[in-house]
């Protein structure tokens, strides 16, 4: 997809040695998804500025006037084509004829609201790019087949603000990686997983960062200078490994992923727990602990599954802190402008580390002086590089979109932090030992329920062509009915709900009869009963529930359609147990249905817009 500049740029590169391409897969935010939508977008029919864009311009309209009310016409119904044409429009205007790339590029940002994170390129410029981000994440890869000669490229200073700066020549100092005359490639891209397979070195851009790559090197350069901020931005190591973002044997990422559970777990868990000495340290939060443990509350933010992973975990979260646990979702938290205090402490629980309403949800508790913790799978990414402290969850790359591995892991990860928080509490050491041990047997059990995998293929035979899926529990299993509802609807387009099973009668029942398939999670723990009695009303009604329970458990495998039978663990780690059916169900579903499983309509991995 990427796209060609004019021939005279083409040939001007040749003789420069340096070649571009630009491409972008974006989810779309205005207009279908169709060609003409399709990044890149230009300033006009001769491609004299292109440009690429992940995020959303919240002005565009307004642009857009300014910009047809001046003669530009637009060929896309996409709030990205301003951006080209109004470069375009700052070009034409510019004051004299010494501008420089990225001085051209300042000035169009500054005219720019919302989030995003640009790759500019124009013919008037050949042998360079451009690129700055704000609210949306950016990196860039540097691969030579020398050593790096740096660690660290120093930050420049600009300011369109300042008089006659467009005369700076915007290459003053750049920062040769590898020594003159030496072939160099630099990568620009949202997430690292995009670049791996070419280099394994990365930096990362902060918001109102523009960087130039220039005749084969690169300078970083800041609109503005902030107190405090660091001078540097430091090239590091990626741990990822190509094969870490291959399919392997597998048909589809997210099955590779499920099936990786039992050592994802493990690589949570690994160097945090001691299995000896029942302790649990995780290092990003040791040095805060006193201040967690004398906090008012815990507030645990986060969207799609990363929310369920917090609904999952806060019943043991409340019971181990003893501490007021709030789950939030981002954006619901955000639009009724929670009341947050400067001794609460916010979880922000995110996969991918960018979702833009769980990034804000930081921001503002930030702003109310609120100590942030970050709990991701993304080394690097803004949620970890803004929140005060955290803990990573060492899951590895999540190619899917429907998230499967990252929430076991940030399910375990914060069991581990609560953890954490009670070593000290005499009361609950049986408890805390009882959970570690559940924890060090945790990936044998995910095996065995992962070698269900063929009886649930043969429930999905038979459900595919349903339309909708309810899924009911309570308790512990809440968590689980949310996931595999969300997992089910992600990826098979059917309807699916997860129901409280305490709710049932204040609505759900109508909904049951002979034809609604229903799946029921029903465990030996303290809400056994309270489940039992669902079923029976779900079996009054003709419905015919299937069931995940627990092994030998004739009294309810009687009154089921199919059982799913699944070892036991602890309570409030029966959960992670608990969600693996569904996502290979939803997965053999999905399958069944003709669908792109790793890559569902209408959504995206990471949601980095608001
Ligand atoms: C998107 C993805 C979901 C994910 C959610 C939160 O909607 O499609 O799978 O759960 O974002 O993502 P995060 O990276 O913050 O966990």
């Amino acid at each position: 997809m990427a796209l060609i500049l004019c021939k005279d740029s083409l040939d001007l590169e040749e003789k420069l040695g340096t070649h571009f391409g630009i491409a972008h897969t974006r989810w779309a935010t205005h207009g279908e998804p169709s060609p003409v939508n399709s990044h890149p977008h230009r300033s006009d029919k001769g491609n004299e500025f292109v440009v690429i864009h992940n995020g959303i311009i919240t002005n565009y309209k307004e642009l857009r006037a300014y910009l047809i009310n001046k003669g530009y016409e637009f060929e896309s119904e996409t709030d990205t084509e301003v951006i080209p044409k109004l470069t375009k429009y700052v070009y034409d205007n510019r004051e004299n004829d010494g501008i420089t790339f990225s001085t051209l590029v300042e000035r169009v940002i500054l005219q720019l609201e919302g989030a995003f994170a640009l790759v500019f390129k124009s013919w008037h410029f050949p042998g360079e790019a451009v690129s700055t981000r704000r609210g949306s994440p950016l990196l860039i890869g540097v691969r030579s087949e020398q050593e790096l000669t740096t660690d660290n490229i120093p930050i420049q200073y600009n300011s369109v603000q300042e008089k006659n700066s467009h005369n700076r020549p915007d290459s003053s100092s750049p920062i040769d990686c590898v020594g003159d005359g030496r072939p160099v490639e630099y990568y620009f891209a949202s997430d690292a997983s995009a670049i791996i397979e070419h280099t394994n070195k990365v930096l990362y851009l902060e918001d109102n960062d523009i960087a130039v790559v220039k005749a084969g090197k690169l300078s970083i350069l800041r609109v503005k200078h902030q107190v405090g901020e660091d001078p540097v931005r430091a090239i590091m190591t990626l741990q990822m490994e190509l094969q870490q973002i291959m399919k392997g044997n597998f048909d589809a990422f997210m099955q590779k992923e499920i099936f990786e559970q039992p050592e994802s777990v493990v690589n949570t868990m690994r160097g945090r727990i001691c299995f000896d000495s029942n302790t649990v340290i995780l290092g990003g939060l040791k040095d805060h602990l006193k201040e967690i443990k004398r906090c008012r509350r815990l507030i645990v933010i986060g969207c799609g599954t990363s929310f369920h992973a917090a609904v999952a975990t806060r019943q043991v979260l409340e019971e181990l802190t003893e501490l007021s646990v709030m789950v939030e979702l981002a954006s619901d938290f955000l639009d009724r402008n929670t009341p947050v205090f400067r001794d609460d402490v916010c979880f922000f629980i995110s996969q991918s580390g960018e979702t833009a309403d769980t990034l804000m949800a930081l921001r503002y508790c930030k702003g109310q002086g609120a100590l942030t913790v970050g709990v991701t799978n993304t080394v690097g990414s803004s949620i970890c590089r803004e929140t005060d402290c955290g803990v990573h969850v060492n899951a590895g790359p999540e190619i899917g979109v429907a998230s499967t591995k990252a929430y076991t892991s940030q399910f375990v990860a914060l069991i581990m932090f609560a953890l954490m928080m009670s070593e000290d509490r005499l009361s609950r050491q049986q408890r805390r030992r009882e959970i570690i041990e559940g924890l060090r047997v945790l990936p044998e059990l995910i095996k065995k329920v992962l070698a269900l995998d063929k009886k649930i293929k043969a429930i999905a035979d038979e459900l595919y062509e349903q339309k909708s899926l309810l899924v009911m529990g309570r308790g512990f299993h809440y968590a689980t009915c949310l996931e595999g509802a969300l997992k089910i609807k992600e990826i098979t387009y059917m309807h699916s709900e997860g129901i409280l099973a305490g709710e049932l009668k204040h609505g759900p029942l109508a909904l049951i009869d002979k034809d609604m398939p229903v799946i029921m999670i029903i465990m030996r723990d303290a809400c056994y009963t309270k489940c039992q009695n669902a079923l029976q009303q779900v079996t009054a009604r003709s419905g015919r529930p299937i069931i995940l329970c627990c092994q030998d458990d004739p009294e309810i495998s009687q009154m089921a359609y199919h059982t799913i039978e699944l070892p036991h663990t602890v309570d409030c780690l029966q959960g992670i147990l608990s969600v693996i059916p569904l996502q290979l169900l939803s997965f053999h579903l999905a399958v069944l249905r003709g669908y792109d499983v790793d890559f569902p309509r209408n959504l995206a991995k990471s949601v980095t817009v608001e």
